[in-house]
Formats: C-alpha cells, structure tokens, sequence
C-alpha cells in the first residue's frame, strides 16, 4: 500500500468512510468467492482492501457480518437489477428471463451465497445475518409478486410469499446445482418454466371466452430467422442452431405472457407467427 495512505480513524487518509466500506465489501465479496468462509480471514479481507484490521473492524462487527455485507452489495441478484433497469417491464417476463439464466454459468460472486449457506448451516453467527439477508429478498420478492397480481399478470389467490419463496427455492438450488452438475438443456428448462408460469398466470378471461388455450405457431417454410421472436418474447420462443425462431415447449402462451406473443406477431417481417385459440 502506497505509504502516504495513513489510516485515520478507521479509514484511508483521502477516501470517505463510505468508499472504505465500499472497497471492504468488495475485496471480501471476491476473497469469500474465492477462498470460502472458513478459509478466508478477516486479515485476508483488511489486506485486499488495503486497510488494517483495525480500520476494518470499524466498519464490520465480524466475518459474518463482512460476509451478509458481501452478499447485499455484490451478490447476484439479477431480478432486482432487471427490475430496476425497465419497471415497466411485465413481472411474468422479468421472472421467466432471470429463471432460464439460472441454468447458464455464474461468474465466482454469484456463488457467494453458497458460501453464505454452507456456513450459515455451521455457524449461529453467520445464521442470525442470513436469516436476515433471506428475509429481504423474500419480503422484496413478495412485494414484486403483489405488484404483478394487482396487474392481473398473477393469480391473486396464491399466497406472494409462498411464490416468492419458490422463487427463491429455485434462484438458491441453482447456485447449488450449477450447469457442470448436471445435463438439463436450456431449452427444456426454458420450455418448462414457461409451463410453470402458466399455472401460476390467472386464466379466467380465456375460460369466459370458452378458450382453453392460446397458443404460438411459427410457420418453418416462412421463417427467415430474423430473430425477433426470441429477443421480443423469450420466454416463449427460442432459436435453433442455424437462428430459425422455434416455439419453446408445447407454444401455449400463458396470460402473463400475452403481450410478449402479440409483440413477436407484429414484428416478425415474414408474418411467420400465428396465435391460434383452442377452445
Ligand atoms: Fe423467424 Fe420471424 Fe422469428 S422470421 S426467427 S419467426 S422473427
């Protein structure tokens, strides 16, 4: 460390306390994602922050303090970026686009919270921040899913908090289960989160109109693979190897998902997209 950096009441000379704090939650998100929790010491973390263990222990009661810090400043939590960057966006896409990402590889951070876990499970310290932690993104998650029943998007007779939960259930296992362990497709799993989302999606607008199902058709012989279908609604069209729009699963569009299948009708150039009723 450059020696006129002096170390003044827990911070460096020149840098707020803010940006000390920062620059410790960052060095501990990456020495956590790479050494874990039990192979990582405070001093490793003061030490890739640049700062002493004193300093440090001014911003962070503990590791496991450090480690809860870690996660809510640099764990992945795509949904709340996602959200963030479009508000607008349908709840329903936001869901389905994070949930097929969770079979795709994470960089060393989005691992994080299987640290958090695994030491949380051996450690009350840990635990008590966890509980913590969990209980936000739960609450927050929740608070989405509400957002989306008062639009209609969700069926508002389902408990939020028991969808958020799910939802939580599945963005965690996959941390736990990444891609090297196991052989699911991303298709396949595309194909059945969308399924998913249709049980959860309300229905009563088709079943008043005597409709049982709304579904998507590309027609092979017009398709020219421009794309469109699959960057407008991914959660219901997907490309084979050569770019050709295919339609994921069995093409039924789930209410949540109607106004992503209307956006990828209109803009398909070829008129290759056709929604057929079932009733
Ligand atoms: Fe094909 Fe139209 Fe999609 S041309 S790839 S169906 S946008």
């Amino acid at each position: 460390m450059n020696a006129l950096l002096i170390l003044v009441m827990g911070r460096i000379a020149g840098v707020t306390a803010a940006e000390t704090r920062q620059r410790l939650l960052r060095a501990a998100a990456d020495v956590f994602a790479e050494r874990g929790y039990d192979g990582t010491r405070v001093a490793d973390i003061a030490a890739a922050a640049g700062v002493s263990n004193g300093a440090l222990y001014a911003h962070f009661a503990s590791k496991a303090d450090l480690l809860a810090g870690a996660l809510r400043a640099h764990g992945r939590n795509l949904l709340a970026d996602m959200f963030a960057a479009d508000p607008e966006q349908p709840v329903v896409e936001l869901l389905l686009l994070v949930g097929r990402s969770l079979a795709r590889r994470r960089d060393a951070r989005g691992y994080l919270i299987v640290e958090a876990l695994v030491a949380a499970r051996r450690d009350e310290d840990v635990a008590r921040p966890m509980r913590e932690y969990i209980g936000e993104r739960a609450d927050w998650l929740a608070e989405l899913i509400r957002l989306a029943q008062a639009g209609g998007e969700l069926d508002p007779a389902l408990s939020p908090d028991a969808v958020a939960h799910f939802c939580l259930l599945l963005a965690m296992g996959s941390a736990l289960v990444p891609p090297d362990l196991h052989a699911i497709g991303e298709e396949d799993w595309a194909a059945l989160l969308t399924r998913v989302a249709g049980a959860l999606t309300r229905t009563d607008t088709t079943a008043q109109r005597g409709i049982n199902a709304v579904k998507v058709h590309i027609d092979p012989e017009c398709c020219q693979g421009h794309g469109r279908c699959y960057d407008l609604a991914p959660g219901l069209f997907g490309d084979d190897e050569e770019g050709y729009g295919q339609v994921l699963g069995d093409g039924v569009v789930p209410p949540g998902l109607a106004d992503q299948a209307r956006r990828a009708v209109a803009n398909c150039p070829e008129r290759a997209i056709d929604l057929l009723e079932e009733t």
